[in-house]
């Protein structure tokens, strides 16, 4: 990486000493990004736990150079910190004719007009969950919404009423819940010892949940067809003709269940949160659900859609969108060399006072008021790599804040009732608040 002026290049700053820097970034990188940002200007140098160095930009001339820089000059950064999770056959993870061969097979399972079939089965997990909330109780949303998000992946992946479900929540609960922030962010912990380390721990629980995707493939690939998602993924062929292998498919599912649920579950705590601090808004949202029909897609519902934007906006469940360069590229008059990591730090773009009006304020009026270009706002990241799962997080994020609102009246504990917001803190593999958020049940 050219950290020094040549030819009208723009410098950067490295930043110095480094592991006071690595845990203020892992601390509250919000915070972080802006303090570089302002300190060393846009693009900057970061240094992130697990990462590396990596050069960020958070304007839309940089979102767009990224997202359109040429696909044979990218890659996914590797080594990873959330490989072990996912697998190597990750579309996560992979890049070039491999990420193209495996994104032309999942994308159509995942598309728009495939993902609105799954609407009903979105509204049973919310009402499962919300019809099991006492008045009078006290619920904790992270633990709520987790319970939501992944009954709907599991059922989307496997169809309703699949016989492992039960058997699969369990074991997706152990294998998240095994691999912690330091197996994550600290690759010589990756060791076993005598099946007593907590990466024997982590291993074991992904052999678990391993058997039964490979079961569920097994006995699928002998005859029963369905609608969901691994039943269109066994029928889609590579454009040579062949079928995905067990191991891989294994892979994909994994990456399926492990990035479908937890970054939509935070969105949805977030949404929730911020309505509850805002009457005005909760009031607004609240006419609008109560006036339209039930047959509405809730998609296409104005002031709904514009309060899940407005919660992508302050709170993207994943602050940073990565690519590491093949080749040299200029990223905003900064000189790169092949090898070097470049990102997009979604917090900054997301408040970029030259876009964003007041961009501090939760106000979803802004999203009636006007359209933002994919290079302005960009939860989902974007080009080549975009989410391929964003139809469904879009689908799933509406359906559960109008079933909430609809049978449930909700109030913030006091602490967050009107106090400081929490922090975004680093949640599995997406971010999340930095505090419990907890809602009494009053209705
Ligand atoms: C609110 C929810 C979600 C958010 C904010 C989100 C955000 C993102 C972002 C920022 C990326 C990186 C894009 C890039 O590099 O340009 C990504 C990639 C990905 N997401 Fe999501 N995601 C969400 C939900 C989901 C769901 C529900 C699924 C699966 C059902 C999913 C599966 C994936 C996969 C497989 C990739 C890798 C795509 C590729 O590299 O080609 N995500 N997501």
């Amino acid at each position: 990486m050219d950290s020094t002026t040549h030819g009208g290049a723009v410098a950067l700053r490295r930043p110095r000493p480094a592991l006071a820097h690595a845990a203020a970034a892992g601390i509250d990188f919000q915070w972080y990004f802006r303090r570089r940002r302002d300190r060393d200007g846009d693009p900057f140098l970061l240094r992130f736990p697990g990462l590396g160095e990596a050069v960020f930009t958070g304007t839309p001339e940089g979102a767009q150079q990224l997202f359109r820089a040429p696909i044979a000059a990218l890659e996914p950064p590797r080594p990873n910190p959330i490989e072990p999770l996912v697998g190597t056959a990750s579309l996560i993870l992979t890049g070039g004719e491999r990420h193209r061969r495996d994104r032309a097979l999942l994308a159509p399972a995942l598309h728009g007009s495939r993902v609105r079939a799954y609407g009903e089965l979105i509204e049973e997990s919310v009402r499962f969950e919300v019809d099991r909330w006492q008045p009078g109780t006290v619920i904790d949303a992270r633990s709520a919404a987790t319970a939501i998000t992944l009954r709907v992946i599991l059922d989307a992946v496997f169809g309703v009423g699949s016989e492992r479900r039960a058997a699969c929540t369990a074991a997706i609960g152990a294998f998240l819940g095994s691999f912690s922030g330091p197996l994550m962010l600290l690759p010589a912990l990756r060791h076993g010892l005598f099946g007593r380390a907590p990466w024997d721990r982590f291993v074991a629980a992904r052999d678990r949940l391993d058997r039964l995707l490979l079961a569920e493939i097994a006995e699928r690939r002998g005859g029963g067809a369905g609608a969901d998602i691994l039943s269109t993924l066994l029928d889609t062929r590579y454009e040579d003709g062949s079928a995905i292998s067990d191991s891989d498919l294994c892979d994909q599912l994994r990456t399926l269940l492990v990035a479908g649920h937890e970054t939509t579950a935070n969105t949805l705590v977030w949404a929730l949160l911020r309505l509850h601090r805002e009457p005005v808004v909760l009031d607004r949202l609240r006419t609008e659900l109560r006036e339209t029909s039930p047959a509405a897609n809730p998609v296409e519902l104005p002031y709904l859609d514009a309060v899940c934007q407005e919660t992508l906006r302050l709170h993207p469940p994943v602050p940073i969108v990565l690519r590491r360069l093949i080749e040299p590229f200029c990223l905003r008059g900064a000189a790169l060399a092949a090898g070097d990591i470049m990102g997009i730090a979604v917090p900054l773009l997301h408040s970029d006072p030259a876009v964003w009006t007041e961009p501090d304020r939760f106000r979803p009026e802004r999203f009636l008021e006007r359209r933002y270009t994919p290079f302005e706002f960009a939860p989902f990241g974007g080009g080549h790599r975009r989410c391929v799962g964003a139809a469904l997080a879009d689908l799933e994020l509406r359906i559960a804040v109008a079933t909430i609102l609809a049978r449930a009246e909700l109030r913030l504990t006091p602490p967050l009732r009107n106090g400081g917001l929490p922090r975004a803190v680093p949640r599995g593999i997406a971010t999340g608040p930095s505090r419990r958020v907890r809602f009494e049940v009053l209705g």
